[in-house]
């Protein structure tokens, strides 16, 4: 995985431009209608896979019927021959603010650990062809760790990477403490992941640093889901969702 820095409106462009095209390309693939993505082939030779993630009310937050409409695009583009490579890009306010606050919000520890909650999002990282992730505006969470997942970053002017989790009462959870480490480096990654705080494409690209991938995915998954133990979790999404600031107590 790679940040590059280039105008991501070039690759969001004809998508505002071409509606009607849009909502035709939502019945590619013989699944049907999507309901939060928009699908279609681009290029000269029709052969990018283009999708769009399309929640635009929730920033595009990474509900699981996004996550699974996503998985199926992907596996389409994957079979689908003349398709050489995937884009899958947001819009210009948020390539996606996260996983889904208020769909996890009440969830336990137990659901987590025993349906292994996120584990199906890994099908971004397993596609064999180039997966190029187009980001402007928030890429946050989980949005985050999508882009990261994705083989190339091409990052707008306006695109902001963070792993906010910390704020919620949780950690990241799909990848994002391992990746995030591999694309900029330990310390900005600790120090991101410690505060929440963000860093835009230019910073992102400053410090473009690669590691081997390794086991931490495994492990973070399991700290993640931990989380969902403890009440300043619940806390801290019942907070977001009701729009106040997090009350937490250690625990
Ligand atoms: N989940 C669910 N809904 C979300 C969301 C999310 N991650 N992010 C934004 N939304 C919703 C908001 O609830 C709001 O909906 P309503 O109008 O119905 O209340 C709408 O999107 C617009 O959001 P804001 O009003 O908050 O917009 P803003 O411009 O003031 O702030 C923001 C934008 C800074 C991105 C803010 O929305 C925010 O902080 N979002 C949460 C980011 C976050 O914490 N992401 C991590 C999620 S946990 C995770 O992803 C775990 C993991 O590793 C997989």
């Amino acid at each position: 995985m790679s940040f590059l820095c280039r105008n991501a409106a070039l690759l969001l462009k004809s998508s505002r431009a071409a509606p009607a095209l849009l909502s035709a390309s939502r019945l590619y693939s013989s699944g049907g209608q999507y309901e939060y993505i928009l699908v279609e082939k681009r290029g000269d030779k029709n052969n990018v896979g283009f999708i769009q993630l399309n929640r635009p009310k929730a920033l595009n937050a990474l509900c699981d019927g996004l996550m699974k409409e996503l998985g199926q695009a992907l596996d389409a583009f994957e079979a689908d021959k003349d398709v050489g490579a995937v884009v899958i890009t947001g819009s210009e306010r948020a390539f996606a603010a996260g996983a889904d606050i208020k769909e996890m919000q009440n969830r336990t520890f137990q659901e987590c650990y025993g349906g292994n909650f996120l584990a199906h999002w890994n099908r971004v990282s397993t596609v064999r062809k180039p997966v190029i992730a187009a980001v402007n505006g928030f890429a946050l969470g989980g949005g985050c760790e999508l882009a990261m997942m994705c083989d190339i970053i091409y990052a707008g002017e306006k695109a902001q990477f963070g792993q906010p989790e910390i704020l919620l009462g949780t950690i990241p959870g799909a990848g994002g403490t391992q990746r995030l480490t591999r694309a900029v480096g330990k310390s900005l990654a600790m120090e991101m992941v410690l505060t929440g705080d963000r860093i835009n494409a230019q910073e992102a690209k400053q410090s473009a640093y690669e590691l081997t991938l390794a086991e931490g995915n495994r492990l973070e998954k399991r700290l993640f889901h931990s989380t969902f133990a403890t009440d300043d979790r619940k806390e801290g999404m019942t907070a977001f969702v009701e729009k106040r600031k997090a009350n937490f107590q250690d625990q």
